[in-house]
């Protein structure tokens, strides 16, 4: 017996990293999950992952910053597993960088991707969950530690992370009486492909401080990092991240508490690198 027997979830951004590490860390407590995410390569990486371990996945190629794309999502859970449960608004990007010298086009792509297409998930989960009977469900917005401060993270990405607690707050309020539950989630850093926008120099830099040959390991701006690049770090420089699992985990936690317990924030920081924001 899972211990999500019965439910459904929806995770955005689940081809990679914290998302990825969710959409199996539910699946694998039995709740059939939808994923959706940019590469459908990745996507489908992750579904087979769930089936092998004798989960349901469907997977959707999609945009978050498309309305009507984070709809269908939402829907094709419904039509193929029956309901909506549970929904991490996860899909996240970052552009680290001073607001003086700032580009209106990275601007965008956050407030879009880390604000905007989250309060659209938290509404379209709302409709599905207000459809189930009884109605209710859990709705898990992925933040950051970079709410609490501003730290080395970026002054817009961390103002985008303040606006999610904010609309977790509101939202809070706005959707306890339908039985409806909202918890942030904010991670500190953590070891996923998050880095991947960083200038290469920055890359090549932060790799060889861990010990790895950025050449040699395929660090590349732009792209996933080695998943052997990742293990390594993690079990040669432990509590300096966080890993993916650590963060699915602190998501699990929430969502499976009985109806009786609101979860409002989980806060989880890697307990070496402390200052490290993401
Ligand atoms: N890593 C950290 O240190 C850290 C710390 C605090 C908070 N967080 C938050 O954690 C969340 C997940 O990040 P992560 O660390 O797991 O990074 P990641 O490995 O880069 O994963 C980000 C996920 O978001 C998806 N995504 C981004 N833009 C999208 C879009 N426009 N449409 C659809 N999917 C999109 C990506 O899809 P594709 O890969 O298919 O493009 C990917 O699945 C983010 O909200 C981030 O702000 C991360």
């Amino acid at each position: 017996m899972g211990k999500l027997d019965g439910k459904v979830a929806v995770i955005t951004g689940g081809s990679s990293g914290i998302g990825r590490a969710t959409a199996i860390a539910l699946a694998a407590e039995g709740a059939p999950v939808a994923i959706g995410g940019r590469k459908a390569a990745a996507l489908e990486e992750v579904a087979g992952i769930i089936t092998k371990q004798g989960g349901k996945a469907l997977t959707q190629t999609m945009d978050v910053r498309d309305e009507t794309q984070v709809a269908a999502l939402v829907d094709a859970a419904v039509s193929d597993f029956g309901r909506l449960d549970i929904m991490v608004n996860n899909a996240g990007v970052s552009y680290p960088g001073n607001i003086s010298d700032g580009k209106v086009e990275e601007w965008r792509e956050m407030l879009e991707t880390n604000v905007l297409a989250l309060l659209i998930g938290c509404r379209e989960a709302i409709r599905a969950m207000r459809a189930n009977d009884p109605p209710g469900g859990s709705i898990v917005n992925i933040s950051s530690v970079a709410a609490r401060s501003t730290g080395d993270s970026g002054q817009v990405y961390s103002a985008t992370k303040h606006a999610v607690n904010a609309i977790s707050d509101g939202l809070r309020q706005e959707v306890h009486s339908a039985n409806i539950r909202v918890t942030v989630v904010m991670p500190g850093g953590t070891l996923t492909n998050f880095g991947r926008t960083m200038p290469q120099e920055v890359l090549t830099n932060a790799a060889k401080a861990l010990g790895l040959d950025a050449d040699e390991e395929g660090v590349k701006h732009g792209e996933y990092l080695p998943a052997a690049g990742v293990e390594r770090v993690l079990r040669d420089h432990p509590g300096v991240f966080l890993s993916a699992d650590d963060i699915a985990n602190a998501v699990l936690y929430a969502v499976q508490q009985p109806p009786s317990v609101q979860v409002d924030e989980v806060l989880v920081r890697p307990s070496v690198g402390m200052s490290l924001g993401g």
